[in-house]
């Protein structure tokens, strides 16, 4: 697939990076096809990560995600979700190779600054949660 989805999460938000992400993200060759800035009820935080929802951490996770306001966009570039995935490394940020988003951005494994989609049907999925198709260029 040639989209992902990605949220640049509250953390990230809160520590100024939003410039900074953005610039890692076009300079690696994605394309900003939607935007917005906004925030995460708890009903929505809920849903997005139902995934999750036997985990132990899930409280916390819906806890932190809906804090403060963050960035949610749809990226456009040949085989998105993986390079993406690649370009904001591990979800632990000290597992994570030098120079990648959460690398550079990230506290620790609960915040770590971004979000990628895992695979084309979920990126689908998020990028339609957030958007409309007016909303999509
Ligand atoms: P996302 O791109 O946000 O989906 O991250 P990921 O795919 O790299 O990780 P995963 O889907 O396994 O986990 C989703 C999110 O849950 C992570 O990005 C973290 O914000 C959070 N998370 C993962 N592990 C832990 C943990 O051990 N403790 C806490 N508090 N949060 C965690
Ligand atoms: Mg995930």
């Amino acid at each position: 697939g040639n989209r992902t989805f990605t949220m640049i999460k509250p953390d990230a938000v809160e520590n100024g990076h939003i410039g900074a992400i953005l610039e890692k993200i076009t300079a690696a060759g994605f394309k900003i096809v939607a935007m917005k800035y906004t925030q995460l009820s708890k009903r929505d935080a809920e849903t997005f990560y139902a995934v999750h929802n036997e985990r132990p951490f899930f409280g916390e996770l819906v806890e932190f995600m809906t804090r403060g306001p963050i960035v949610a966009a749809i990226l456009e570039k040949d085989n998105a979700v993986e390079d993406f995935r690649a370009l904001i490394g591990a979800t632990n940020p000290a597992d994570a190779a030098e120079g990648t988003i959460r690398k550079l951005f990230a506290s620790n494994v609960a915040e770590n600054a971004v979000h990628g989609s895992d695979s084309d049907e979920n990126a689908k999925i998020e990028g339609d949660f957030h958007f409309s198709g007016r909303e999509v260029f």
